[in-house]
């Protein structure tokens, strides 16, 4: 019988699953991977308070997420090629996300079509990330397919104009799988030309933010943001929300691991916009954390992806389903009935890490 999964042990038990050069991909970061590791031992220097006595009964891990409902405030980051994590893909782990009561972010990079994930999972709270194209009208005409199809917000990535310092995928020769990919063939079907990651425009500007913003009848957030001078100009240029994000450190190494640069974030432009956070999310207690220093939700990339890559959609579930119950336990015992109720009064900083 399989052993049960747990959040410690199922990265280890992905990792026997997957195809050792596809673990490679998944698991690493760039450059000396310092900011890989500093996302998550950034978490532990923060403390959560405990509070006794709060009479409380039951608590609820309900929120809003960009005008959706969900049941738990961990979204499902968007990963690409899922295919290679496990044949469920991005068809599964939509599919979990909506058992969980999770929402759910395609890549633009996913082996499953907007089409495919509304078709199997049409209750799923579905985003849709955006890498956008050198032909601008392509990326506009993929944009509108998924909101066609049912996806409610639009997470525009913007801190990958060149890819980070891999030393990794260098490692085992990774090649960008383009003809797997809906989205890439749609674009060479459609003339465009380039090898890899050349067929992304590395020169967008803060006018591309203004136009999507004001073109889509969706909600539009920007995703990397790490300096609050950034977040404004996010908001002044149409954006809804922020992703405080390092893309799980896999950009540019050195950068702050995202739960420091947050409070700052929320300072600047917490009462204007949606401010979410991802990059480190391992446990229920760092959800906590986040929603603590003003976050109004996460987003987890690499726990679901090797819940998925252990058992399927049933594993990714699991792990979502995971996460949420230690957020409700961290609720009850920090006193809080909601995830509303968790404020800057329920951390503290660690006088020693
Ligand atoms: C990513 N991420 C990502 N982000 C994005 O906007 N589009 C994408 O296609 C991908 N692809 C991708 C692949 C892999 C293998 C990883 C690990 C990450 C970044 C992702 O959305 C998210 O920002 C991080 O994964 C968050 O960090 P954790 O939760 O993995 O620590």
């Amino acid at each position: 019988m399989d052993m049960p999964l747990t959040l410690t042990d199922v990265e280890a038990l992905a990792v026997e699953q997957l195809d050792p050069d596809w673990a490679e991909y998944f698991r690493g970061g760039s450059g000396r991977e310092h900011t890989l590791v500093e996302n998550i031992a950034a978490f532990s220097r923060w403390r959560l308070r405990q509070r006794i006595l709060c009479g409380i009964d039951e608590t609820s891990t309900e929120t809003t997420i960009l005008g959706c409902s969900v049941r738990s405030p961990v979204v499902v980051a968007p990963v690409a090629c899922q295919q290679m994590a496990h044949a469920d893909a991005e068809v599964g782990m939509a599919r979990a996300a909506a058992a969980a009561g999770s929402a759910f972010c395609l890549s633009t990079f996913s082996n499953a079509s907007v089409a495919e994930i509304s078709a199997a999972a049409p209750d799923c709270v579905r985003f849709l990330q955006v890498y956008v194209f050198r032909d601008h009208g392509v990326t506009d005409e993929l944009i509108a397919q998924a909101i066609d199809a049912g996806f409610s917000a639009v997470l525009l990535t913007v801190d990958l104009p060149v890819v980070g310092a891999r030393d990794r995928e260098r490692r085992i020769h990774w090649a960008f799988p383009e003809r797997t990919l809906p989205s890439v063939r749609y674009a060479l079907e459609r003339g465009m030309e380039g090898e890899g990651m050349e067929i992304l425009d590395p020169a967008l500007d803060w006018t591309y933010l203004a136009r999507l913003a004001s073109s889509v009848k969706v909600p539009v957030v920007v995703k990397g943001v790490l300096e609050p001078t950034d977040a404004v100009l996010a908001a002044e240029h149409g954006a809804e929300g922020v992703v405080v994000s390092n893309h799980g450190g896999r950009q540019l190494d050195g950068v702050m691991p995202t739960i420091e640069a947050l409070p700052a974030i929320v300072e600047a432009v917490g009462d204007r916009l949606e401010v979410l956070l991802d990059s480190g999310i391992r446990r229920g207690t760092d959800v906590a954390t986040a929603l603590a220093l003003g976050a109004d939700a996460v987003l987890a990339g690499r726990q679901p992806l090797w819940g998925l890559a252990a058992r399927g959609e049933e594993g990714a579930r699991q792990v979502l389903e995971l996460l949420r119950e230690e957020l409700a336990v961290a609720l009850h015992l920090t006193g809080c009935r909601s995830v509303d109720e968790l404020t800057a009064e329920h951390v503290a900083r660690a006088i020693r890490p």
